[in-house]
């Protein structure tokens, strides 16, 4: 069943200079959970933050959840360098580590939700068989490495069929979307069966964060 909507603005849009000021912001504006892109210039071609920057958000007093997105390979250090650090979610993509399920148990044993990502290639047959013990499935509607893609509407059949897997498990497993996220594509991304909304450029390049967040948890209600 799919859980209610949720917006997870990504900080990879948000202004670095300044992160726990929008990182407040975008949670008084209606967040549910920020998340957060780890990027290493060779899984993906881009380079960005890593877990000192999410153990200064939580010094700085930031206790929402935070959902961690690892594009980085190999993941398997991070992963443990991450629960440290205080990362409420990890999601890791399965083709990063020789031991998928090794890592899913590891979260778990220290209270960490976990979940795995698939890029807009990858068909749903890689995670099957992890499914049922995932708290979450990623399924990225962009090539991961940069803000401000155009959504790619072919991943809309495989949303679909990762809902009906979800659905068959019966356990409250979050179906997110990450990529090209905007108002105007929202209902129909939340009309093919996800619930969690991953969305960057969208929500801060807008000059009113409430006005954006707020339109697309209403957009998002189908
Ligand atoms: C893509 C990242 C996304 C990205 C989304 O590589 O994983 O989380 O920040 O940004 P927008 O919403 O601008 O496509
Ligand atoms: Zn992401």
């Amino acid at each position: 069943m799919k859980q209610p909507p949720m917006i997870a603005p990504s900080i990879l849009s948000a202004n670095f200079a300044k992160l726990g000021e929008e990182v407040n912001a975008v949670l008084a504006a209606g967040a549910g959970i920020i998340h957060f892109d780890v990027m290493d210039n060779h899984f993906v071609p881009n380079l960005t933050i890593g877990p000192v920057v999410l153990k200064s958000l939580r010094k700085y007093g930031i206790t929402a959840d935070i959902d961690v997105h690892l594009m980085v390979e190999p993941v398997d250090r991070l992963v443990e360098d991450f629960i440290k650090a205080g990362a409420t979610i990890i999601n890791f993509h399965p083709e990063t580590t020789q031991n998928v399920k090794r890592l899913i148990t590891l979260c778990k044993q220290n209270n960490v939700k976990v979940g795995l990502v698939l890029n807009p290639d990858k068909p749903l047959d890689l995670i099957s068989e992890y499914l049922a013990d995932m708290d979450t499935l990623l399924l990225m509607t962009v090539f991961p490495g940069f803000g401000g893609q155009a959504f790619i509407p072919d991943v809309l059949t495989k949303i679909a069929k990762a809902r009906d897997m979800i659905d068959q498990i019966n356990k409250p497993i979050r179906l997110k979307v990450d990529g090209g996220i905007k108002t105007t594509n929202i209902a129909d991304v939340s009309r093919h069966g996800a619930d969690t909304f991953i969305a960057g450029s969208a929500i801060f390049e807008s000059k009113d964060y409430k006005q954006v967040i707020q339109e697309m948890l209403e957009k998002a209600k189908i």
